[in-house]
């Protein structure tokens, strides 16, 4: 009986844990059926997109784990030389982020004269471009033209509905990249350029969204501003090598018939880094137009943006204390990064700023853009084998490095900016200092290359120690320029 009893048992038990392997096992064949399904499916269609849907909220229904990233982008985290800039700890400014002049008066000279003088602070996420550039005083307090919202703005639908009403073909439902899409984008970019600001800013709403670097049917990135369009032309018709580009090196090879197009023949991983070369660039305003143009006819180095500069006279303002006549640089990244081993390694901005992540068995890119050293894990050690501490002095020590020899570069450059002042109160003439104006506006321009783009030298470091040892350089030369106008030494030839 007892024995029967304990057969029973076993045979129950042995019943059971069957059933439960089962269960189990089904249900373990059932997750990986709807983690292969889930790996496969890139979108869970719950609205349709089309080139009309601006709103990322919309997008988010579809993609939801994207869009979270996304709106992430408000987040402030502060890194040694980056990261995004917590609120002001200042009474007067509460709201916004460190000012870049309070942190380093050096700046106040240099930029004496300009817009940048009355306010410059550090970036911060991409939550805030619109709202940033509608807050800052040189909004404010100057007139600023449309051609601002370019990079600060999702502007494809404004461009194109401005384009229409001037006359472009076609329906704002066309594909942006037919030809139709293409005419109102290139004929609103250039009325909505030329637009006060105030303006301007009224026909936009959302900082940059899902539609301005996403096509909204296929997914696929896209060029969608035309001064990049045209810049990126310009720079493959210079011939200057560009290995880390490989399709246009390869347009070169054909007869040119066809102006080179990034949105036809970039390939993915150029486009991971080429839909932030749209914004992170240095710029200016041409002509009475005000068109945004990207400096890039003679390449991407700055001497040759400078010569660029130089070839079309163009002077961002008189500094105020020397009477020279200078070029402000901004946010140079990809041009940097262009110069920069990884660059030349196909490591695009994407795979450093916005990583893939894991959920579940999706792979997703992570579009809280910021600084990789927030994430180090994700964005640098999948390629390097040190530990994260390691890692992170690596990137200081270059940081460290350029920071203080642009310390140097913006002293000498002060130096230059006095002397020749001197020199203009002693009397001398300006015809007697246009060697010292050329030799600041020089300095200046390198200094400000490195000061305005935002890695700290991490992009390309010795490219950066480069650039600030030319601008040490010419800012000395200036200064003995000034000061030797200032007393000429008299020649006592005989
Ligand atoms: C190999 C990795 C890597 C690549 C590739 C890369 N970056 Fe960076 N980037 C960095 C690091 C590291 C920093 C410094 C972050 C810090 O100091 O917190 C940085 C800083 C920046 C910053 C300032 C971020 C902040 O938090 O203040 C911007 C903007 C930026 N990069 C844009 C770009 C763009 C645009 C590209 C492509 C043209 C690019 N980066 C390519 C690693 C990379
Ligand atoms: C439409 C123009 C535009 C595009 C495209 C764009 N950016 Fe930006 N980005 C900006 C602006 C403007 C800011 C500064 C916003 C502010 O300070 O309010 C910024 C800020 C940043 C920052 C600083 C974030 C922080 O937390 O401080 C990083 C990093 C960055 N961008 C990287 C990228 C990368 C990588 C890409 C491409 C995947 C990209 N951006 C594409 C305009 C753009
Ligand atoms: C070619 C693209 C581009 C254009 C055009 C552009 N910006 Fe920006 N702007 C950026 C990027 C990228 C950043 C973030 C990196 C940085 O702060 O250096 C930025 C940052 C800013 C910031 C925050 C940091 C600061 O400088 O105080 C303000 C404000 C700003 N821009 C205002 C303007 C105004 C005003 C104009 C027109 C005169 C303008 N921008 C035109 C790309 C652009
Ligand atoms: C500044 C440009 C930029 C913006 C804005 C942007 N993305 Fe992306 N997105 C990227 C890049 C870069 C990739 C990587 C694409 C690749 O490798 O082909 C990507 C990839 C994706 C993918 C493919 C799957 C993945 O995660 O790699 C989806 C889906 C996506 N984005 C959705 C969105 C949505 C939704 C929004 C708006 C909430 C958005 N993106 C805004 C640049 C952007
Ligand atoms: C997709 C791969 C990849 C990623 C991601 C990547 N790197 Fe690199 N890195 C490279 C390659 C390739 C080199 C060139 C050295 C070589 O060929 O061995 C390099 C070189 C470097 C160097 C030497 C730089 C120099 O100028 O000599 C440093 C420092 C570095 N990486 C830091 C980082 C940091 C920090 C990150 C993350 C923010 C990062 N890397 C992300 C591939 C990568």
């Amino acid at each position: 009986m007892a024995s029967g009893r304990k057969r029973w048992f076993v045979y129950g038990t042995l019943v059971v844990v069957t059933a439960l392997a089962t269960v189990g096992v089904a249900a373990l064949l059932q997750n990986i059926a709807t983690r292969k399904a889930e790996s496969q499916l890139v979108a869970f269609p719950i609205v349709k997109l089309d080139e009309t849907t601006i709103d990322p909220a919309e997008w988010g229904k579809n993609f939801p784990r994207q869009y979270d990233g996304y709106i992430r982008t408000a987040d402030n985290e502060r890194t040694r030389f980056g990261g995004s800039e917590a609120m002001s700890l200042r009474p007067e400014d509460p709201k916004k982020p460190e000012s870049k002049l309070e942190a380093d008066p050096n700046l106040k000279v240099m930029f004496n004269g300009y817009a940048f003088a009355l306010d410059y602070r550090e970036r911060r996420g991409h939550a805030f471009m619109l709202h940033d550039q509608r807050e800052t005083d040189r909004v404010k307090l100057k007139p600023q033209p449309g051609a601002c919202l370019n990079c600060h703005a999702s502007n494809v639908v404004a461009f194109r509905e401005a384009g229409v009403k001037n006359g472009a073909p076609g329906a704002l439902t066309d594909p942006l990249l037919s030809a139709h899409g293409q005419a109102q984008l290139f004929k609103g970019f250039e009325v909505v350029n030329a637009m006060p600001y105030n303006d301007a800013t009224k026909l936009v709403e959302h900082p940059v969204t899902c539609l301005d670097c996403h096509d909204p049917g296929t997914l696929r990135l896209r060029i969608t501003k035309p001064a990049f369009i045209e810049g990126i032309r310009a720079l493959a018709e210079s011939n200057e090598p560009v290995p880390h580009l490989p399709s246009v090196e390869q347009w070169r090879k054909t007869d040119r018939s066809k102006a080179y197009d990034p949105n036809e023949l970039a390939s993915r991983q150029e486009m991971r880094s080429l839909s932030c070369a749209q914004c992170h660039v240095e710029y200016h305003f041409a002509g009475e137009g005000k068109r945004l143009t990207f400096p890039w006819s003679n390449g991407l180095k700055v001497e040759q943006i400078e010569a660029h500069y130089n070839a079309v006279g163009w002077t961002d303002f008189v500094q105020k204390d020397s009477g020279s006549p200078v070029i402000k640089a901004q946010h140079p990244e990809f041009e940097l990064w262009s110069q920069g081993i990884h660059a030349r390694s196909g490591v695009s901005c994407a795979d450093c700023h916005m990583p893939y992540k894991r959920e579940g068995a999706i792979k997703v890119s992570e579009h809280q853009v910021r600084s990789p050293l927030l994430n180090v894990a994700r964005s640098c050690q999948t390629c390097h084998n040190y530990t994260e501490t390691e890692i992170k002095e690596r990137v200081e020590t270059i940081q460290a490095r350029t920071y203080d020899l642009m310390m140097r570069a913006e002293e000498a450059t002060v130096a230059a900016i006095f002397a020749i002042q001197r020199a203009k109160a002693a009397g001398v003439s300006e015809e007697a200092l246009k060697v010292a104006h050329g030799l600041h506006r020089k300095a200046q321009f390198r200094t400000d290359f490195i000061n305005a783009e935002n890695s700290m030298g991490f992009h390309a470091p010795q490219e950066a120690a480069r650039i600030l040892g030319e601008a040490i350089d010419y800012a000395r030369q200036a200064q003995l320029a000034a000061t030797e106008a200032m007393n000429p030494v008299k020649t006592t030839a005989k």
